[in-house]
């Protein structure tokens, strides 16, 4: 049976991985500044991840959400310890999109209104609302469209007022670090004033931290860079180093009533563990500060190189623009130097999202490659 073509693939077939480092089946070794997506936080295969999985799969893989499962508690005690978000309470699913879909779903509970607003090449995942929600036109079928959603300008508050002031926008959904759409970040005091605005008209307002959160930014989430208070918080990614996971913090004014939100996988006792595993190691071996450490790094060494015009992002979840699309500078450093990078809807621009236990010898090694790719 053929595979559904949805993906554009590179012509590289990993097989195993150790660290930041993957290797295909000829055993030629890539080093991994991509992090399947932002996926890898504590490195490919980490020993402690790998013995906490095997370990409870041995136990006890899955039970439904019936049982007791202390491993959600002891994951929400562990997220509440590392991200200093007292007082949230952790719904768990599998993925970014189930995180924003369950989230949207709570704000229109909550408040009894539907229309959302988002942001322009925001991206917040691919099923019902969370794709409504999205900034691409492409992945939106009718069935989708039929959502009440206004995307608006980054930065334009007074737009924003306008909208929150009819009085039917049950949310308001950012990421505080674009992904996909390419790294932009609002100011401090957009930000700001869009909680208070939130605040002031019942609306509900959603940091989605699938992609920046978990220690990406150098801080747990991206949002505690700003004086806000999101009602709801939404993770994945990072969360269970490549094991499916994603969550939603809901801050308690928002009462949880039986049969609200529900799934079957998630916060299955296997994903727990992965994603305790996970906590524990970005806890141990002090990652958020490494992840401060190899940005200053890598920002310190990219603004020597000519062809790079902007250097976008925070933490380890930065961007390179050029003056020209990235697509075959990023085949060249994968084919001809092994090196894997992301790419943006901004075409120019190379994403750089390393795990985040990435060392400078790795970024030593990024930019020989970058400057001989540019030179050829
Ligand atoms: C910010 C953001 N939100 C949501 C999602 C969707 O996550 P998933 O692909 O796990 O459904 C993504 C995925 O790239 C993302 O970057």
């Amino acid at each position: 049976m053929p595979l559904f073509n949805v993906y554009p693939l590179y012509n590289v077939t990993p097989v195993s991985a150790e660290g930041v480092y993957v290797y295909d089946q000829n055993n030629i070794k890539y080093l991994d500044l991509y992090g399947g997506h932002a996926v890898i936080s504590i490195g490919h295969g980490h020993p402690k991840y790998v013995e906490a999985i095997t370990n409870q799969v041995a136990k006890l893989g899955f039970y439904s959400n019936a049982i007791q499962n202390p491993l959600q508690k002891q994951l929400a005690d562990k997220i509440e310890i590392l991200s200093g978000c007292k007082d949230y309470e952790l719904f768990l699913c599998s993925s970014g999109a189930e995180a924003n879909e369950n989230a949207l779903k709570l704000a229109s509970f909550k408040t009894q209104k539907s229309r959302v607003i988002a942001f322009k090449n925001g991206f917040h995942g691919r099923t019902s609302a969370a794709v409504a929600v999205t900034d691409n036109k492409n992945i939106i079928a009718p069935i989708n469209a039929q959502q009440k959603v206004t995307i608006l300008d980054l930065n334009d508050i007074e737009a924003v007022k306008t909208e929150l002031e009819k009085g039917d926008v049950c949310a308001v959904i950012v990421e505080f670090i674009q992904g996909v759409g390419g790294l932009d970040q609002a100011t401090a005091d957009f930000f700001e004033q869009l909680d208070l605005l939130c605040k002031s008209n019942n609306t509900l307002f959603i940091a989605d931290e699938v992609q920046s959160g978990y220690g990406r930014s150098g801080k747990f989430f991206a949002f505690q860079y700003y004086k806000v208070t999101p009602d709801i918080i939404s993770i994945a990614k990072g969360m269970g180093n490549g094991f499916p996971i994603g969550g939603i913090l809901i801050h308690p004014h928002i009462e949880a009533k039986f049969g609200m939100l529900g799934t079957t996988f998630g916060g299955n006792h296997l994903a727990c563990a992965a994603g305790l595993s996970v906590l524990n190691v970005i806890e141990e071996e002090k990652l958020m500060d490494n992840v401060k450490t190899i940005s200053d790094y890598f920002i310190k060494i990219a603004k020597t190189i000519p062809q790079v015009k902007n250097i976008k992002g925070r933490g380890l979840m930065l961007g390179l623009e050029f003056d020209f699309e990235v697509s075959d500078l990023r085949k060249k450093l994968i084919y001809e130097y092994h090196i894997f990078t992301g790419g943006a809807a901004n075409k120019k621009l190379l994403r750089i999202l390393p795990p985040l236990n990435v060392k400078k010898e790795h970024i030593d090694q990024f930019f020989e490659a970058l400057i001989a790719a540019l030179e050829e």
